[in-house]
């Protein structure tokens, strides 16, 4: 039970972070070296080793996400579930997926951890292979590894397919929140965006040069859609 696996062994970083959420890495807990303690935002989640620890780019991200009240939510490459149990506060229904079978088990737990298991259904699998053809969400979250230069061949191309999958599962005025993770990734990544027929409507980004992190959040909808809205609003 993650409840009674408090305290920690005494490690606490509070990472420097010029947004409004605080990041604190308490380290492995006492009485459960396997477990790891991250907290975000006052919220604390619980990882195994084999699962990725939140970073500042997660907290970036999750600060620049906007849901609303009702939304359908999906989550992909969710590790320890930050941004679903973030989105379960106001979603209706959060679908969260990773490839790692033990962030799944840790995202289950996460969310039963914070009451929100009801809402959360986490699946294990490969980007939208965990979804079904008739599934499509309000937001759409996109938070895995960052290809670092050209020779991240693998990862470029999984950002690729995502580009090219996800518009199949938005509804209409959906908006995806991606996190670019280096500010040397942009061109690329516009280029695959504006190639799939998508608009980037925001960009946020921070200059963690210090701790060797650019967050960068891109807030993204359908091409044609955002046009039309801009077109009624400047009307
Ligand atoms: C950097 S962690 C981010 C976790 C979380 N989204 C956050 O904001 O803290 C990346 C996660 O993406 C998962 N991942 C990597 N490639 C994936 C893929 N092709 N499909 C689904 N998940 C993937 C990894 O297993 C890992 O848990």
């Amino acid at each position: 039970m993650l409840s009674a696996c408090v305290p920690t062994t005494g490690f606490r970083d509070i990472i420097q972070h010029p947004g409004k959420y605080e990041l604190i890495y308490y380290g492995y807990l006492q009485n459960n070296p396997d477990t790891y303690k991250v907290s975000a935002n006052n919220k604390d989640f619980f990882l195994t080793k084999d699962t990725v620890v939140p970073s500042v780019q997660s907290l970036y991200l999750l600060e620049n996400t906007h849901i609303n009240e009702g939304d359908e939510v999906l989550d992909i490459g969710t590790g320890a579930g930050i941004q679903a149990v973030f989105a379960a506060e106001k979603a209706t229904k959060v679908i969260a997926t990773d490839l790692n079978p033990n962030a799944v088990l840790n995202t289950k737990n996460n969310a039963i951890y914070h009451g929100v298991a009801d809402k959360i259904e986490v699946r294990q699998g490969d980007l939208f292979a965990p979804i079904k053809a008739n599934e499509k969400f309000d937001v759409i979250i996109f938070n895995i590894s960052y290809p670092y230069d050209k020779n991240s061949i693998a990862l470029w191309e999984v950002h690729e397919r995502f580009f090219a999958q996800v518009k199949k599962h938005m509804k209409p005025d959906a908006t995806i929140f991606y996190q670019a993770g280096w500010l040397w990734n942009v061109p690329k990544i516009v280029a695959m965006i504006e190639n799939n027929g998508l608009l980037i409507t925001k960009m946020n980004m921070l200059n963690m040069l210090r701790l060797n992190r650019q967050p960068i959040v891109f807030t993204i909808q359908e091409a044609a859609g955002a046009r039309a809205k801009a077109r009624k609003t400047v009307q």
